[in-house]
């Protein structure tokens, strides 16, 4: 995009549904322009990963889920209720619902209390009983791997990173939320221990019919635990859809040159454009058109003169861009003509760009015109290959 728009949303069977949110921060400088017309939403069950370079707006996306910061325009739905004019008290509520852990997980915990209350801070808001408390605080410190007598009375600067994350998911999964949002939940960790708390989150969210929402600027974490994957650039979204189709055939140069700029395990799978070159712009002052247009090896005049919208490449696969990698080769008759109508083939040399005005009787650019079969998120979450097991008591948890 980076771009705007609203085609790859799916409608309302989502869980989360958010609409070209704004956030924006008046400061000294000027107004920083964190997110600028993002959408996305998120079907239940589902694991939608938000990556992008730091500075980008992810993390203020996800605070705005949860209204932690002003939101200037846009609208949220949860659950068929909107967040973004719920009353405070009705807000409160809902917050409930949905739960957020972060990056630095001891400075998310109050430095004063034990573990084991910590874990029922937000039970203890809700005016449950002490012996209720006690027993949930008890349950959810097994269930995060820090069962038994030896870690229940201890103060979160006497645990390791990992261990203070998942006294964190216990806190947030005490609460029995619907949606759990993390925010960079592994990056500061190494990375024998990211791999526990990644599989802890996977068993958790799948024990508690979890919806998830994952942020983290490691594309690699990002397409393990995510179903779909949202990229963003300086605010907007540049690319969205099914996680593997992103990962293995970007359609937005700026996905690619994320691809191409870090280390990938399948990098050998033929990610061979030019890696990321130049500053990111500043916030205060975003290019105009597309945003990602200073940056991007593929601009051309009308990138500066008009911002991208989000349209369909192909089904389950949406990007912002003008001059999009993955061309649009849909048939006429997608259902009857192949078993596999819609196909992308790499950068050709003559690349007429997928628009909308391409073909417009052929091309869907909404949702809801997704091939069956094609576009949904494709069941649970992928587990991480390779990655430890979550150690089954409190012995030995990073
Ligand atoms: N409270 C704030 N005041 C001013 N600028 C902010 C504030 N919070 C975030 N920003 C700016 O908004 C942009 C997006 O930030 P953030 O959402 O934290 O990005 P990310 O999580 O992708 O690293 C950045 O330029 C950041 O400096
Ligand atoms: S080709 Fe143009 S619209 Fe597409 S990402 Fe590059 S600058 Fe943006
Ligand atoms: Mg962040």
């Amino acid at each position: 995009m980076a771009g705007s728009g609203t085609a790859h949303l799916r409608g309302s069977d989502a869980l989360l549904s958010v609409r070209d949110l704004v956030v924006e921060h008046p400061t000294k400088g000027g107004v920083v322009q964190a997110v600028s017309k993002v959408s996305f939403d998120v079907l239940p069950g589902e694991t939608l990963g938000i990556v992008g370079e730091s500075g980008c707006g992810k993390s203020t996306t996800g605070r705005a889920v949860l209204r932690l910061d002003r939101l200037t325009a846009g609208e949220i739905d949860f659950a068929g209720e909107r967040i973004d004019t719920a009353s405070a008290g009705r807000l409160r509520e809902l917050r409930r619902s949905i739960q957020m852990i972060f990056q630095d997980p001891v400075a998310s915990l109050n430095p004063r209390r034990s573990v084991k209350d910590i874990v029922v801070e937000g039970l203890s808001v809700t005016g449950a009983p002490k012996e209720q408390r006690t027993a949930a605080s008890a349950a959810i410190l097994q269930q995060v791997g820090l069962g038994g007598e030896r870690f229940a009375d201890m103060l979160p600067r006497q645990l390791s990173g990992g261990q203070a994350q998942r006294v964190a998911i216990g806190r947030a999964l005490a609460l029995r939320p619907r949606l759990l949002i993390c925010d960079e939940p592994v990056s500061a960790l190494d990375v024998s221990v990211q791999a526990q708390i990644l599989n802890l989150i996977e068993e958790l969210k799948a024990e508690f019919e979890l919806t998830v929402v994952f942020i983290a600027h490691d594309l690699g974490v990002v397409r393990a635990v995510s179903d779909d994957v949202l990229v963003m650039y300086l605010g907007k979204v540049c690319e969205f859809g099914d996680s593997d189709l992103v990962y293995d055939s970007p359609a937005h140069p700026y996905t690619r040159a994320l691809l191409d700029s870090v280390p990938l395990t399948d990098a050998g799978r033929g990610f061979t454009g030019p890696a990321l070159e130049g500053d990111l712009p500043s916030p205060l002052d975003p290019p105009a058109g597309c945003r990602f247009r200073t940056r991007c090896p593929r601009a051309e005049e009308r990138c500066a003169a008009e911002e991208p919208p989000v349209l369909q490449v192909r089904p389950g696969q949406y990007a912002a861009c003008h001059f999009p990698l993955a061309p649009v080769t849909i048939t006429a008759e997608p259902a009857s003509a192949t078993p596999e109508p819609a196909t992308a083939t790499a950068e050709p040399a003559t690349a007429e760009p997928a628009t909308a005005t391409a073909e417009p009787a052929d091309v869907p650019t909404t949702g809801e015109a997704k091939p069956a079969g094609e576009a949904e998120a494709s069941g649970p979450a992928k587990t991480l290959g390779g990655a430890t097991p979550t150690p089954p008591g409190g012995d030995g948890t990073a």
